[in-house]
């Protein structure tokens, strides 16, 4: 189906920088630079400048990253690690993949963690907790450091959908032992395909990272230093993502005003709950806007027929897939957002045209 207004448009946001990427490119090309090159460096320093941290370590997903900080923090098998009910499915299956136990908790109001429900998920086999900071906002960290400090837990932060988020002016991915991002195309920071980091301050899980994206082998002596992965970062999607980091503080700034347009022309709507919220020490940066609408699908539907591409992610949660064999303990909050959350399209491509079309069907359909 062709719609009026498209959730991304991947093509007109190329069109945005084409010069800037098409040199990118020719210049990559030209140098024959594809395997961890300068640019894969140099958007290594960027990133971590960005976030604040010491090192940051490309990868090739999102997965990757939070695949590899747990085995830097040494979780397998018969350790629990407490994970959202509500987020997307990779961070619990990477979990389950170094043969843990992941936990899940409920989220509140703004789609994260619950934290006053994490402390009755705690064993005496939890070993880390990883907190997902979900649409654009971070999860309250400053709560969950504490209980992580209490009890001992590794924090690995899921930041994928946060890039550039902030609590107390500290941003997401700068709190726990590794920020694991995910650069996948339609990511606040999206590239040409999939890609991903960490960001640390320890230097043995920097190293560590370095060498597992390696199949385990350090790049200047050959010695293997354990069984790895190939996910390393291209060179080339590092010259891209180096660019679009330089326009992330302006394309943030359009989220938020776009944001801001959706909340004046909506917040009249008492069955429509919009995702703006009170707590002055945490800043969104919406790489999702989403809504929840009482009247679920046919809202969603509604937006779809009248020409509104929106996504409803997710309306089963992952839990709820009975090929994962995870353990539903009820959640309550996560089962009654599923069935109302819809994402508004939010992209820094749209046009003014396209934002005030979004306006009106939504409000058309609640007969305004
Ligand atoms: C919250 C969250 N965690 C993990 C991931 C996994 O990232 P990737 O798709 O790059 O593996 C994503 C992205 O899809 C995500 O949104």
């Amino acid at each position: 189906m062709s719609y009026k207004v498209r959730f991304v448009n991947p093509d007109r946001n190329y069109l945005m920088i084409k010069d800037e990427i098409d040199t990118a490119y020719f210049e990559v090309m030209a140098r024959g630079d594809l395997i961890d090159r300068v640019h894969l460096k140099g958007f290594e320093e960027n990133l971590a400048d960005f976030v604040g941290t010491k090192f940051a370590v490309g990868l090739n997903s999102g997965y990757d990253a939070l695949h590899i900080s747990l085995r830097a923090a040494r979780i397998g098998p018969d350790d629990e690690v407490i994970v959202p009910a509500h987020t997307f499915v990779a961070t619990a299956s990477a979990v389950v993949n170094v043969g843990a136990k992941p936990v899940l908790v409920d989220v509140g109001k703004d789609f994260n963690i619950d934290p006053d429900k994490i402390e009755e998920a705690i064993t005496e086999k939890t070993r880390g907790i990883i907190p997902v900071h979900l649409n654009g906002y971070m999860a309250d960290m400053d709560h969950i450091m504490e209980i992580a400090e209490r009890y001992d837990l590794v924090v690995i932060e899921d930041a994928c959908q946060s890039l550039g988020a902030s609590m107390n002016g500290k941003k997401g991915g700068f709190w726990g032992l590794t920020g694991c991002w995910s650069f996948y195309p339609f990511k606040i920071l999206g590239g040409y395909g999939d890609g991903g980091a960490i960001t640390t301050d320890d230097p043995d899980v920097a190293l560590f990272a370095t060498r597992m994206r390696y199949n385990g082998e350090d790049r200047e002596t050959g010695e293997y230093h354990g069984h790895g992965f190939t996910c390393l970062l291209d060179n080339l999607q590092a010259a891209f993502l180096d660019i679009k980091l330089r326009h992330l503080p302006t394309w943030i700034e359009r989220r938020r005003e776009i944001a801001e347009r959706y909340k004046a022309a909506l917040a009249d709507i008492p069955a429509l709950m919009l995702p703006h919220y009170s707590d002055p020490q945490r800043d969104h940066v919406y790489q999702n806007y989403v809504v929840r609408a009482k009247q679920g699908d046919d809202f969603s539907e509604y937006l779809k027929k009248e020409g509104v591409e929106v996504l409803t992610q997710f309306r089963k949660p992952y839990y709820k897939h009975e090929a994962l064999k995870l353990e539903d303990r009820g959640f309550p909050e996560t089962e009654a957002l599923s069935r109302e959350v819809c994402s508004l399209p939010m992209n820094v491509e749209i046009t003014e045209v396209e934002v005030d079309y979004v306006i009106e069907i939504v409000r058309s359909f609640y007969g305004k």
